[in-house]
């Protein structure tokens, strides 16, 4: 299953799922919401669609049935909300059952989850294809995810036992997947590393601009809001129309470099909502019109989504899921 939510970590939903279906990557999607659900089917995608968030209200239960998504079911509450909308709908309705075996986020307790399933069992128009459960510390708590897959195991095998194991078993998020063996069972659910941004993979994602508006400064001369950056030379300066209103951050002002013509060239004063100023005097043959690359490489040059995310205080996964919307996405390559 490719997680795809959160605009699949900032990479584009659509086109994403899309290039998954089309190169049979996956069987699965992972999404949070029913919206995100439904924007892609209206985009055409068909594999079948997980929506890992619990559903909230009744109408969202109906949206998502309507528009043959996969509901999780994380409570016993939730569990009759989907019976009375299958039984509205007169349809037959699959679902993953969530069970918390320790993440502390959503989902019913083994024992609750046992009730779960056992209800469900008897209802004829809900079948629970899966039971799945999300590990906090694949990454490094080897401990504990063993104890987060004993959790689970100890529910499968009471469900054994009944005759009612559903046919999808699944805890592995990337770390999960790549670290833990243990935890692949039916099916994996990697995000980070489907688009190259767990450790050791490469990068899928290039955040790319261009240079429209190029001058030369004296020295002294003050650059953007607040005049945090001045030219200690008679410098060349290079603006990129791109700003945080596109999920470039804002605390990147002054820290971040981007390259242009293979070459790191500082962000010169404070980024702002729609434009970015970086220094090119050390780059002659800059011209307007120029790639500039924020995210990605360009020659033997290479920014990290990473690199920014440490100069922000945080991690790889926001810098990349905090990419707006109006950044348009284009796929090259094997994903075209
Ligand atoms: C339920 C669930 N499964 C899988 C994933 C994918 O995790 P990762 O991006 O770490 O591979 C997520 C993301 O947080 C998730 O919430």
């Amino acid at each position: 299953m490719f997680v795809v939510k959160a605009n699949a970590y900032g990479h584009g939903a659509e086109l994403c799922a899309l290039a998954a279906e089309k190169s049979r990557a996956a069987d699965w999607l992972g999404v949070s919401s029913v919206e995100e659900g439904v924007a892609l089917r209206d985009a055409g995608v068909r594999l079948p669609i997980l929506t890992l968030g619990s559903l909230y209200p009744f109408e969202s239960v109906l949206a998502a049935v309507a528009y043959d998504l996969t509901p999780i079911v994380a409570s016993l509450e939730s569990a009759k909300r989907l019976v009375e909308v299958a039984l509205k709908l007169k349809r037959r309705v699959d679902c993953h059952v969530k069970v918390d075996t320790g993440m502390g986020r959503i989902g019913a307790g083994p024992e609750a989850a046992l009730s779960v399933v056992r209800r469900l069992s008897q209802e004829k128009v809900v079948r629970v294809q899966g039971l799945y459960t999300h590990l906090a510390g694949a990454e490094d708590d080897a401990a504990f995810t063993a104890e987060q897959l004993r959790r689970l195991r100890r529910v499968v095998s009471a469900l054994e036992r009944e005759g009612l194991r559903p046919p999808l078993v699944h805890a592995a998020n990337s770390a999960g997947a790549l670290k833990r063996p243990a935890s692949r069972l039916d099916l994996v659910r990697p995000g980070l590393a489907v688009y190259g941004l767990y450790p050791g993979f490469s990068p899928a994602l290039t955040l790319k601009s261009k240079i429209v508006f190029l001058k030369t400064v004296p020295k002294g001369a003050l650059i953007s809001y607040g005049g945090t950056w001045r030219a200690r030379r008679v410098a060349r300066i290079a603006t990129l129309p791109i700003g945080y209103g596109d999920g470039y951050a804002r605390a990147l002002s002054n820290r971040a470099d981007v390259l242009v013509d293979g070459r790191r060239c500082r962000v010169v004063g404070r980024v702002t909502m729609d434009q970015t100023m970086i220094d090119v005097t050390n780059v002659p043959r800059a011209r307007v019109g120029d790639d500039a690359v924020l995210i990605g490489a360009q020659g033997r040059e290479r920014v990290e989504a990473a690199e920014l995310a440490r100069l922000c205080g945080t991690i790889p996964y926001e810098t990349a899921a905090g990419l707006s919307a109006r950044v348009p996405r284009l796929a090259v390559g094997g994903a075209a």
